[in-house]
């Protein structure tokens, strides 16, 4: 591949005066996401002081507010806060804390600030949607505090993939990440594939992303498509020869066209890869692990696995497998259901919030209507979580999720934001559908907007 665009200087500067206040201090207190990304991030942060011989203590949580910034400023006394992952859209409250303030997010930033460290790609020309992971922004802080710190690019790439900031190629931080991970010889870029890993029945039935209609947590049919075709669910993926595994690639390849995926979505699927040979594991492997992790309210186990803890590596292997289990069974019965559809978005009630982002995904991906975005909403006891997810081709259209659901939100007493493309809110109960008829009307208005430009 070519040479990665250089970084810009004054986003290195940046982090360096970042680092300066940083070393000052003995004891730092870490907060991020719950989500892989943030658990990458905040395993970045975590790995790189504990061999500076800092003592820290980190948190993962799913919401910022303006409370627990303030319990956070309570427990530092004028110490060191981290924050990875979030924090850009809390510069007011961050700024009045006594002490050292480091923000490494990616979400884009209502403004810059002169008391904040303020470590945001956006700030500097690049776009924290698709050109770096909050991991990757980790990442690079990690390797100006001290260069032996590019062996924790694995745990980098774990939050991109998990950000899936790499279906469209590496770009800005992330392919800077991937240029020196190569010329160090740390990661290697294989072929992607629309066919699975692992024994082939099973890879098949458990195949959640893809999501194959018809064959994924469906017994019956992975055995008959592959009796169809004369192969043996026991063989491995890696012992098909090459006719074998062209029939079942374009047969695979011809079932989500089915289910409406464009052309763009199947060579999204089979994107490259990034193999850590050290670790013998695929940069996806760890992403679904923490994913796992993250979303079973197991975020302590997480960081844990990027700590390389061999008990959380153990038990994060067991949440993967029950995680992917939920995730299925929550996508047939939604395939089985239907998702309702308004004028310009479509919706579906979920009744567990932590994996709504996910099956929203995965149901814009592979079981709604590609033209408007997914909506999922889980009524809680006092206040209602919402996800919503689009595609690259709804943005063309001029939607921006991260505003729609901000202001729909704000609208009907609640807060949201995120990125263009994949966006949450918390809403007070009972305003769902006030939110959801707000919200359909943005979009729209969004969409007009761009045609009209
Ligand atoms: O929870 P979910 O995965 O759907 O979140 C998608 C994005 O929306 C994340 O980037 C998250 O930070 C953002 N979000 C937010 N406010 C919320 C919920 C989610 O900004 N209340």
């Amino acid at each position: 591949m070519n040479d990665a665009e250089p970084l810009p200087a004054t986003l290195l500067d940046r982090i360096k005066n970042a680092i300066a206040a940083l070393e000052k201090h003995e004891e730092i207190r870490i907060i991020s996401h719950y989500d892989a990304d943030g658990i990458a991030s905040a395993g970045v942060i975590c790995n790189a002081l504990l061999r500076r011989g800092k003592s820290f203590q980190a948190s993962m949580i799913k919401n910022l507010d303006a409370k627990a910034i303030a319990q956070f400023a309570s427990e530092i006394d004028s110490g060191c806060l981290i924050l990875s992952d979030m924090g850009s859209s809390y510069l007011d409250e961050l700024e009045k804390i006594e002490g050292t303030v480091i923000v490494l997010d990616h979400h884009a930033p209502p403004r810059d600030s002169d008391k904040v460290f303020h470590i945001n790609p956006h700030l500097f020309g690049l776009d924290g949607m698709t050109a770096a992971s909050a991991s990757a922004v980790c990442q690079l802080f990690a390797t100006q505090m001290d260069a032996a710190n590019w062996d924790l690019l694995p745990i980098a790439f774990a939050g991109i993939v998990g950000d899936r900031q790499h279906i469209r190629g590496l770009k800005g931080i992330n392919e800077y990440l991937l240029t020196e991970g190569l010329s160090k010889g740390i990661v290697e870029v294989h072929e992607g594939s629309i066919i699975p890993n692992g024994k082939i029945g099973d890879a098949l039935f458990y195949s959640v992303d893809p999501y194959f209609s018809g064959l994924s947590a469906d017994e019956k049919g992975v055995a008959d498509f592959l009796a169809s075709i004369n192969i043996n669910p026991e063989m491995s993926v890696d012992q098909l020869n090459e006719s074998e595994r062209r029939k079942i690639a374009s047969l695979l390849a011809l079932k989500l066209m089915k289910q409406g995926c464009t052309l763009g979505t199947l060579e999204e699927i089979s994107h490259e890869r990034f193999y850590f040979k050290r670790l013998q594991l695929y940069a996806s492997d760890l992403a679904s692990m923490l994913n796992a992790c993250g979303r079973t309210d197991n975020e302590g186990i997480g960081l844990g696995v990027t700590l390389n803890d061999e008990q959380s590596i153990t038990e994060a292997m067991v949440l993967r497998k029950k995680y992917k289990e939920t995730i299925l069974t929550s996508l047939k019965n939604l395939e089985k259901k239907g998702l309702t559809k308004l004028s310009n978005i479509q919706f579906f009630y979920s009744d567990n919030p932590n994996i709504s982002g996910t099956v929203c995904g995965l149901a814009m991906q592979y079981l709604a209507d590609r033209d408007k975005p997914t909506i999922a909403i889980s009524i809680g006891d006092e206040e209602s979580r919402v996800s919503s997810r689009a595609t690259f081709e709804i943005l063309e259209k001029g939607v921006d999720l991260s505003v729609a659901i901000g202001e729909s939100a704000r609208v009907v007493g609640g807060s949201g934001g995120g990125h263009a493309i994949a966006s949450g809110a918390t809403i007070p109960k009972g305003k769902e559908n006030e939110f959801l008829e707000y919200l359909d009307r943005m979009v729209g208005e969004q969409k007009r907007k761009k045609l009209g430009a």
